[in-house]
């Protein structure tokens, strides 16, 4: 008989070509008045922002906009986002745009009705009461934020990035169109859209997976692996953006539920202390922990290649999961992401700090499918230099 096993995802996820029109109809039905539109650049010089504004009809909405400008969100743009939502009479917020603003959009909802300052609420399960509503609308195909219940801060001071948790950081609404991830330039297809192959593959051997995850997972990877070369290379092929946006969205929904491990745990240094975007640390670290991991779980490194299609069949399973590996450093050579750590600016002295750091990830090195020591993860730091 199995565990009691647990699964939470958003109370609706609208997805498929033009649901971002959806949008209407949702805030219409919430009878909201006032809407806090949070962005970013991109988003906005692309024109995503007033194309999906345009089809406001039904919804007689005022609306504002907050642009997040630079990279990942600090606590400081979560804070000044907070004091927006706190000093306004919004009834709703939309985050639309890659995982950092979705994830912006998710505190500044939670800041309004909670008192706590953004720090005291990292950490899991430091949220008390429920935010404003709020819908999630990504543009990229990548951080699955718009279904899961966490949101990733950087704590600039410190050189690190921490995780908010808590079932008040799951949306209303998702709304995942792949027409919104057309413009996306092919580094960020190339990056974002690995992330969520990361996002796959490891909650596929987590400690936490179910039978739940495991099928949405090989889905993921399937419609990943099928699709992301010709997203990088013609981003204006909507069924390749479609299957990315879906493989991403069901990646999202796996790693909410079953969690991700020793990838993540190792990558979020290289984001705090080098600036390294999450999508390429997550990439370039992935076959190197692998490598660690391959003997905990065999079977279904071995799947995995199957998922991708690979012919495994009659294959010894050790000899198809190492196929996995070749595999996957193929696309980080297709994709043109970097695969060593000395590439993008890491010297080898910062490794025992990195490996330190690592180490403090212990929610997510504890869902890793095998322990990792200190001293096995400053060997994968080595190895990946
Ligand atoms: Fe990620």
């Amino acid at each position: 008989m199995g565990a009691t096993n647990i699964f939470r995802t958003p109370n609706e996820v609208v997805w498929g070509m033009e649901s971002y029109k959806y949008l209407d109809d949702i805030l219409c039905n919430m009878g909201a008045k006032k809407v806090l539109f949070i962005s970013d650049t991109g988003v906005d010089k692309a024109g995503i922002l007033k194309k999906v504004r345009s089809t406001l009809k039904k919804a007689k909405i005022k609306a504002e906009t907050l642009i997040h400008r630079g990279k990942e969100p600090t606590v400081e743009d979560a804070e000044s986002a907070g004091a927006l939502v706190r000093e306004n009479k919004f009834d709703c917020l939309v985050g639309i745009g890659g995982g950092s603003a979705l994830d912006l959009a998710k505190v500044a909802a939670v800041m309004k009705t909670n008192s706590a300052c953004v720090s005291d609420m990292a950490g899991i399960d430091n949220i008390e009461k429920p935010g404003l509503p709020f819908i999630l609308m990504p543009t990229t195909a990548g951080t699955g934020s718009e279904v899961t219940p966490n949101a990733i801060l950087s704590f600039p001071e410190l050189k690190v990035k921490k995780g908010l948790v808590s079932k008040h950081l799951y949306c209303q609404v998702a709304i995942v169109d792949p027409l919104l991830t057309v413009s996306m330039p092919r580094e960020v297809t190339a990056a974002t859209g690995m992330d969520a192959f990361v996002h796959a593959l490891e909650s596929f051997v987590a400690k936490r997976e179910s039978s739940l995850t495991n099928l949405i997972a090989v889905e993921a990877i399937r419609l990943i692996a099928g699709s992301i070369r010709e997203a990088y290379d013609n981003g204006e092929n909507v069924d390749a953006r479609d299957d990315m946006a879906r493989g991403s969205l069901f990646a999202g929904i796996s790693l909410a539920n079953a969690g991700v491990g020793a990838v993540h745990a190792l990558a979020y240094p290289l984001g705090g202390s080098f600036g390294i975007s999450h999508g390429v640390s997550n990439s370039l670290l992935l076959p190197w922990v692998l490598e660690r991991n391959i003997r905990s779980k065999t079977g279904k490194f071995a799947a995995l290649a199957a998922a991708m299609g690979e012919a495994v069949e009659g294959m010894p399973e050790m000899e198809a999961a190492r196929l996995l590996i070749a595999r996957i450093k193929d696309f980080l050579e297709y994709l043109k992401i970097p695969q060593r750590l000395r590439d993008i600016g890491v010297p080898q002295s910062a490794i025992p700090d990195l490996a330190e750091a690592a180490s403090k990830q212990t929610r997510l090195l504890s869902n890793n499918p095998c322990d990792l020591s200190l001293k096995e993860i400053t060997h994968i730091y080595e190895s990946a230099w």
